[in-house]
């Protein structure tokens, strides 16, 4: 909880704590940096899908005929470009029946206002969308993202990150009080370029090797 708004999870498994830590530090080059954000999407992950609703289907095993358990409604994973590109394509495998609707936000690096460059899909409809970006910063680019989302009428959201900033959590609560958000680590505050610090740097650049 933070600032007495929805639902903030903050990750406390060690695994999750380790590997933040191996992403923050300078020297991880842009290979293990992707292989850590794809694990770490899968771990967070692995925990906002606590509830999706699950409907029974009778199955055959090689033995005998039981009551078994599919996977139900609609999911869509919002990766917000450059940087959630590394957090989809591991969840991705993770929830392969879930559809990917990438969305493309660019910080304006004076305003620190998004810019969206590409659009959610046209025509689609889910029940759930996951918004997957590592960085929770001012938290503008997450609220415009799930604005988007919301005009869809898409009635669940959460958003997965690795590291938010306290100024990224709050306003985001405030805007979307709705949303629960789910996080690897909460860090202590914004520098006066709107970066998270400790942090790890730019995400998108750490990824892709554009530093
Ligand atoms: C980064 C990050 C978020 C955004 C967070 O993206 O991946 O999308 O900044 O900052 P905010 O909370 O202040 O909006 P960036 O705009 O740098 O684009 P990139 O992913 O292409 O590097
Ligand atoms: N975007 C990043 O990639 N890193 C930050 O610290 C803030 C925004």
């Amino acid at each position: 909880m933070l600032g007495g708004m929805v639902e903030l999870a903050v990750s406390k498994h060690p695994l999750v704590a380790h590997k933040i830590s191996l992403l923050r530090a300078v020297e991880t080059e842009p290979a293990q940096f992707r292989r850590l954000v794809g694990q770490l999407a899968v771990l967070l992950g692995f925990e906002a899908c606590r509830d999706l609703p699950l409907k029974s289907q009778p199955i055959r095993t090689p033995m005998t005929e039981t009551q078994g358990v599919r996977l139900q409604g609609r999911l869509a994973l919002v990766p917000i470009l450059r940087a959630g590109l590394g957090m989809v394509h591991a969840l991705h495998e993770l929830l392969p029946h879930a559809e990917v609707w990438h969305l493309g936000m660019a910080r304006n690096e004076t305003s620190l206002e998004p810019v969206q460059y590409y659009p959610l899909p046209q025509g689609r409809q889910a029940e759930r969308c996951l918004v997957l970006d590592p960085m929770l910063a001012t938290g503008g680019s997450a609220i415009a993202a799930i604005h988007r989302i919301k005009e869809r009428g898409v009635p669940t959201i959460k958003f997965v990150g690795l590291l938010g900033a306290p100024e990224g959590v709050e306003a985001l609560q405030k805007a979307h009080p709705d949303v629960p958000v789910l996080l690897g680590a909460l860090d202590e505050r914004l520098n006066q370029k709107g970066y998270i610090l400790p942090g790890l740097g730019d995400a998108g650049d750490r990824q892709f090797g554009t530093v």
